[in-house]
């Protein structure tokens, strides 16, 4: 648990957000126009949170509205460009409301995953820093930094976990593209807004940045996939599914729903709750057309 808990306040009822995916695979565009594989629903789901998917095509004015409502947002992987796409909009509507709602004492956590931590990297530097850094389809243990070890993410692990998780291929990798550990290391918004807890060493020798965490926002990012342990099986990928790695994935999930809790945001009635969540809809099989078991189509 984070050592700030706001003592007087939890939210034990707290609803994440999810900002969808637009479709650009052919084999799925019969099912929807954008998406949400239901690994992340169901790791948030298992953390003891509840799920909004959150539509790009919505006004200023509407997100700022369910702003108000959710307790965090996670930015999830994809394809997708992190300047001029409508998730790289919405994504920066959400990420200035939550510096603003932050900075006023209004605790909101964001999560990127993958693309989605690029492009926490991209809000943050207010430019595009990423390189070639291809880690495509391999695990790997995390080299972690003085900072990953005392860090907010990894601190209340059990000791056998934090050795399993630098010594063991606990960490699913589908990236082409990264921040440099050179890159953060000169960049000044990049290297004063987050702490680097760990790197790794992508196919072409560069080292790069593989978690942060925000030194003085509740804002995280991995360029691993953590939902894959539990909730991805294709057999041609490597998604971690050891003991250890089910364990990094599960706390990793209850550690960020623990943040959702810290913010007091809430709907207006339960009606309007009850309409905005996943449970709405259903999932389609998904597992012999993609790499995701099931996906939520929109
Ligand atoms: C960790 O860092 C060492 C030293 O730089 C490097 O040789 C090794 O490949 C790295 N391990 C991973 C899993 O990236
Ligand atoms: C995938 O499986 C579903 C259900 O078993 C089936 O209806 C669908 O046609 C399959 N899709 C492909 C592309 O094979």
């Amino acid at each position: 648990m984070p050592t700030t808990v706001n003592q007087e306040a939890v939210n034990d009822r707290p609803v994440i957000g999810i900002l969808t995916q637009l479709v650009s695979d052919e084999a799925m565009q019969p099912f929807g126009r954008t998406y949400i594989p239901s690994s992340y629903v169901k790791y948030l789901e298992s953390g003891g949170s509840r799920v909004m998917p959150i539509r790009l095509t919505l006004t200023t004015a509407e997100y700022e509205n369910i702003f108000q409502k959710i307790n965090g947002l996670i930015l999830i992987g994809g394809a997708a460009d992190l300047e001029k796409s409508d998730f790289a909009k919405v994504a920066k509507i959400f990420y200035r409301l939550a510096v603003m709602a932050n900075d006023a004492g209004d605790f909101f956590p964001i999560w990127g995953t993958c693309m989605g931590m690029q492009l926490l990297t991209v809000l943050v530097a207010q430019e595009n820093l990423l390189e070639c850094t291809t880690a495509e389809n391999i695990a790997m243990p995390l080299n972690l930094t003085t900072e990953g070890t005392s860090s907010r993410m990894f601190k209340d692990f059990p000791d056998e976990l934090m050795k399993a998780l630098t010594s063991e291929p606990l960490t699913g990798n589908f990236h082409r593209f990264g921040v440099t550990v050179k890159t953060f290391q000169e960049n000044e918004r990049l290297h004063n807004f987050f702490s680097l807890l760990s790197t790794n060493v992508a196919e072409n020798g560069v080292h790069f940045v593989s978690t942060i965490e925000g030194k003085r926002y509740p804002f995280y990012g991995v360029q691993w996939h953590p939902e894959v342990n539990r909730f991805q099986w294709n057999r041609k990928l490597n998604f971690p599914h050891s003991r250890h790695a089910v364990q990094l994935s599960s706390l990793l999930a209850e550690f960020f729903v623990n943040e959702g809790r810290r913010s007091l945001h809430q709907f207006d009635n339960p009606e309007e709750e009850d309409s905005s969540l996943i449970y709405n809809y259903t999932p389609v099989y998904a597992a012999n057309f993609t790499a995701y078991q099931q996906i939520y189509f929109f």
